[in-house]
């Protein structure tokens, strides 16, 4: 008998290997209850340009400003869209994790209010909303806003009665060189001061524009995750998430629609094979 060598695509496992294509199109091969953790960092949808306005017909402002930070077409899209968008991945994520999992979700205040009630609506629980407070952030050039300097986190679960893991003791215990917020022995706040910059090994292998630190989520997989267990990252970028699964012990499952950012995260993590 003659064995196939590799498995057709449509079957190969996802454990550790970044899926190039839609999140939702992984999930489908995902079955129920099969994650224990999900870090999603979404589009957050803040590529506007000057003048964003959701529908000027129907008088809904919007959030004004120049907002090309990111300036990507994945980052753009109607509010209608993103709604829809943001139901679909949340459903599939709410499917897949399991009662004991936690969901921790990335945003801002432009993506973030959606989030919220996407997850209310799919009967996703909130658990905290962790201001995660960017020191080192830039200033705000136009001198007509506050300079921002903190993005949200949401962490939630869905199970019907309180399972998920909290670490807690490590969470007490725990402080960080660079958190002035965080004491050892002191419970920890929802407010991280996580500073923005990156090791160079972390932007060694090419840029993403909203490239996370990967210290943040290290804290996120210590906090509520144990070595062994599996992460799902949907929108992996250049593949932070990912990196920090590999170091805390975890598998991954992992989905990039860009080719570019599928390349530099599979550099990131071919190295960390390595390390
Ligand atoms: C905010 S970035 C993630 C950055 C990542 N946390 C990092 O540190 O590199 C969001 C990513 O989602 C990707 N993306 C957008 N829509 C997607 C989809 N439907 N499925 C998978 N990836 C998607 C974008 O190409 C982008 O790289």
């Amino acid at each position: 008998m003659t064995r196939a060598a590799t498995p057709p695509a449509e079957v190969a496992s996802p454990l550790n290997a970044l899926f190039h294509g839609d999140f939702l199109v992984l999930a489908a091969r995902l079955a129920d209850d099969s994650v224990d953790v999900v870090i999603a960092d979404p589009p957050y949808n803040a590529s506007k340009g000057g003048d964003w306005t959701w529908d000027a017909k129907a008088g809904l402002p919007g959030f004004g400003g120049d907002w090309k930070k990111v300036d990507q077409t994945w980052d753009d899209m109607s509010l209608d869209q993103y709604f829809g968008f943001t139901l679909a991945w949340l459903g599939e994520v709410k499917r897949v994790l399991k009662p004991t999992g936690s969901l921790w979700v990335h945003g801002t205040y432009h993506n973030i209010g959606v989030i919220n009630v996407a997850m209310q609506m799919l009967g996703i629980e909130i658990i905290n909303e962790v201001a995660w407070y960017k020191r080192n952030s830039f200033p705000n050039l136009s001198a007509r806003r506050l300079t921002a300097s903190h993005e949200t986190i949401l962490w939630a679960h869905v199970g019907k009665t309180r399972r998920y893991r909290f670490n807690y003791d490590w969470a007490k215990a725990a402080s960080f060189p660079e958190d002035r917020l965080k004491e050892a022995g002191k419970q920890m706040r929802t407010v991280w001061d996580v500073p923005n910059n990156k090791a160079r090994d972390e932007l060694a292998h090419g840029k993403h524009p909203t490239q996370k630190p990967l210290r943040l989520a290290e804290r996120i997989l210590k906090l509520s995750a144990a070595p062994g267990q599996v992460c799902l990252v949907p929108f992996a970028g250049a593949g932070t998430e990912c990196v920090a699964a590999v170091r805390e012990g975890l598998d991954f499952i992992a989905a990039e629609v860009d080719e570019a950012y599928v390349e530099i995260a599979r550099r990131r993590l071919a190295a960390e094979a390595v390390r």
